[in-house]
């Protein structure tokens, strides 16, 4: 199979690989799927003015993330019910990614424990969201510390979790029930005040920071004030996403808000984009912009349903793609591909 076809193929062979209602769990939005159905087509209905007669001899797709390498353009954002989709689950994703380079953010409700993340090498970044007793969060946020998380990602788009129509909760609480939440402890959600915070605002990146040492991301931004709000409030970096519309339906695409939140951060903190990123050219298209990083949610969980050799394989295609593509445009560099996007 040629390399286009085989990351094109990765989401129908899913489908055909995974229990029916585990890829429709992976693959649905909320509610009519609007904002989800329409993310990839976003980006790539964006075109390029490729430059010329520029040295593209050596090329580097690397980049720094918040004062660190990252050897690709883009990291794994966190996804949940890695171990059902394959039972080297997180393992797999955490060697693939690490043997590539790059970043891994870890979901909170993850099945494998942070030391088992941490102990395969790869770079990692801890995903919360928080609770409406907020000290509840401390013993996990210790845990990711001690395990060598070297982030926190905060998510700020779910006070609620938004309604499915057709795989709801009943997925990962009935049915794969050993896959999720096994950094937490046993008891946690039976506690008064467990359940996920509806009061979050600025200081909680204030406490973030100060109870883990770390620098703290806000996931699940889309409005220029807002990512005002989250520099004012010390964040390290804005990560624009819609949750891959799982969240708010008919909320606007990622590709829609990037431009307004880049300009309203004035370099001021990192900007990172997520939704419906599918492949090397999305990528390329998300960097043109402005954005520092990109993060793919479905693409690598589709990858993993064949296993670590397909994150593998998935990684080192988006880079073929994206060097090649860096090429053709004349760049050498990421930061060489602003104001390559014509129009
Ligand atoms: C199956 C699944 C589980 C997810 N679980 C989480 C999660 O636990 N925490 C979180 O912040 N985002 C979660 N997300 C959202 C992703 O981090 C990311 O924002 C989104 O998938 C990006 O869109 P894409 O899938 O089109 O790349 C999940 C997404 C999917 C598809």
């Amino acid at each position: 199979m040629n390399t286009c076809a085989w990351l094109a193929g990765l989401e129908d062979r899913a489908r055909s690989a995974l229990p029916a209602e585990l890829f429709e769990y992976v693959a649905q939005g909320s509610r009519d799927s609007v904002t989800a159905a329409e993310a990839t087509d976003a980006w790539r209905s964006v075109r390029f003015q490729p430059r010329a007669l520029y040295d593209v001899t050596e090329v580097d797709a690397g980049i720094t993330l918040l004062g660190r390498r990252s050897e690709v353009p883009w990291g794994v954002a966190p996804t949940t019910l890695q171990r059902a989709v394959h039972p080297a689950g997180e393992l797999a994703m955490a060697r693939a990614t690490a043997a590539a380079g790059g970043v891994l953010v870890v979901s909170s409700n993850a099945g494998t424990t942070f030391a088992e993340i941490g102990a395969t090498g790869v770079r990692w970044w801890l995903q919360a969201y928080l609770p409406a007793d907020r000290t509840l969060a401390e013993p996990v946020l210790e845990r990711a510390v001690a395990a060598g998380a070297d982030a926190l990602v905060l998510t700020v788009d779910t006070p609620v979790v938004a309604t499915k129509y057709t795989a709801g909760r009943s997925v990962w609480d009935t049915v794969y029930p050993e896959s999720i939440r096994v950094n937490f402890d046993p008891l946690h959600d039976s506690q008064p005040g467990s359940s996920k915070a509806t009061d979050l605002g600025p200081h909680d990146l204030d406490w973030l920071a100060e109870r883990t040492g770390l620098p703290v991301v806000v996931k699940g931004i889309l409005r220029p004030d807002d990512a005002r709000r989250c520099v004012q409030a010390g964040a390290a970096a804005v990560w624009v996403s819609n949750h891959g519309g799982r969240q708010l339906d008919r909320a606007a695409s990622t590709f829609a808000c990037l431009p307004g939140v880049l300009t309203a951060v004035e370099g001021a903190a990192e900007v990172y984009v997520d939704g419906g990123l599918r492949s090397g050219l999305d990528i390329l298209v998300a960097l043109a912009l402005g954005a520092d990083a990109v993060f793919l949610g479905r693409l690598p969980l589709y990858a993993l349903s064949e296993g670590e050799g397909a994150v593998a394989r998935m990684h080192a295609e988006l880079l073929d793609e994206v060097v090649e593509a860096l090429r053709l445009s004349g760049c050498r560099s990421v930061a060489d591909t602003r104001g390559i996007i014509h129009g």
